[in-house]
């Protein structure tokens, strides 16, 4: 006889058999969920791997190294609740046997990485969400899309509710990553109307902590790794565009709380702590003790000059809302990048 538990959200299964007359013992005590993570390797797709096995989950991690790298999930090969395919999801995607959530979140993410490659920002976030839906649908699985506070693009609400429609330049080369976001969005939400899908759609805003890429261009590992190498901090503009940031261990519970839920409109999960970026460069000056000046540059084209969710939504219907002060993340990362600077040298 096999019985289902839900504990804490792990569907536990197990199989009841006849020892004696008339008592049971368990045989089997769990077979998990088996969930799939493309960008798995990444610095959000990471640590949701981590948080997933934690919970009892199997993970497939699929992801082409894009952007992401192996060292991240380097310490969870020979878990046998993983296995890595290195694949190109905007390519067909086949994984055998069952499949019970499908967590969407491979795309260039970083400006400068979404610059750099268009064309995949723009096919990862159409043809890679269509074929990861396919999967979902296919699988009878829970699907999950990783989207993104640009979908607002330069937004004239502030702060920002999951009801309002954005302010994107289609054309400007943010383009790429803010359109292909909103189309995913819409190919979520025709999937969940048309093929009865169970979606969910988190819409992340500026997120950090270990394992976010010394040069992957975003203000905060910017303004670390210059102020441990003492060398000047760039802020763009004139500082006072602002920014909210969010703890990376805030956002991955807030993400599971989602799954779990029943909500399939778009959620925001971010902190509403919102401060100048040239806050930002002062604070991490006064961490780091560094001798670094701060230089003002140009600001990018179309770059939004306020960010800050309303989290109105989560607080309600998740009771989710993060914990982690700015203060203390802020510690948890410079040891991150400190670490990647002394092993990889100066010019990581
Ligand atoms: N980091 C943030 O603050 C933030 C904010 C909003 C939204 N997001 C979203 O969260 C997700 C993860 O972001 P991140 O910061 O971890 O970025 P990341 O670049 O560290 O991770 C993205 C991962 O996707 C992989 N990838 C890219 N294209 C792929 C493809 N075609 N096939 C397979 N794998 C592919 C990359 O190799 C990388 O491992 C993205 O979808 C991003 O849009 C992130």
């Amino acid at each position: 006889m096999i019985s289902h538990l839900n504990i804490n959200g792990n569907v536990v299964e197990f199989t009841l058999i006849l020892c004696d007359i008339g008592s049971y013992c368990i045989r089997k005590r769990y077979s998990s969920m088996r969930t799939i993570i493309t960008g798995g390797a990444g610095f959000i797709g990471s640590h949701l791997c981590d948080y997933l096995i934690k919970k009892g989950h199997e993970v497939i991690c699929i992801d082409n190294l894009l952007t992401g790298k192996m060292d991240n999930v380097v310490h969870l090969m020979g878990n046998r609740q993983f296995r890595f395919i290195r694949h190109n999801v905007s390519d067909y995607i086949y994984v055998d046997g069952q499949v019970d959530n499908v967590l969407h979140f491979a795309s260039p993410a970083s400006p400068l990485d979404y610059l750099e490659f268009p064309i995949q920002t723009l096919k990862v976030g159409s043809l890679g969400t269509l074929n990861s839906l396919g999967l979902a649908k296919a699988k009878k699985a829970r699907f999950l899309l990783a989207s993104t506070s640009e979908v607002y693009g330069d937004p004239q609400i502030h702060p920002q509710p999951e009801n309002y429609w954005g302010h994107v330049n289609p054309v400007g080369p943010r383009g790429v990553y803010d359109e292909a976001k909103r189309f995913a969005e819409a190919m979520t939400m025709a999937y969940h109307r048309y093929h009865d899908i169970d979606t969910r759609i988190v819409r992340i805003f500026n997120t950090y902590g270990p394992r976010m890429r010394v040069k992957d261009g975003r203000a905060l590992p910017t303004f670390m790794c210059q102020a441990l190498k003492d060398e000047n901090i760039t802020v763009f503009g004139n500082g006072l565009q602002t920014r909210s940031f969010c703890y990376i261990s805030d956002l991955v519970e807030g993400i599971y709380q989602l799954l779990l839920s029943n909500e399939y409109e778009p959620v925001n999960i971010g902190n509403p702590e919102e401060i100048p970026i040239h806050q930002l460069a002062e604070e991490i000056l006064t961490l780091t003790n560094s001798k670094s000046k701060m230089i003002f540059k140009p600001l990018p084209v179309d770059d939004p000059k306020i960010r800050q969710p309303d989290i109105s939504k989560a607080r309600t219907i998740l009771n989710w809302e993060p914990k982690i002060p700015r203060a203390e993340g802020l510690q948890k990362t410079l040891a991150y990048f400190r670490d990647e600077l002394t092993c990889c040298g100066k010019d990581a």
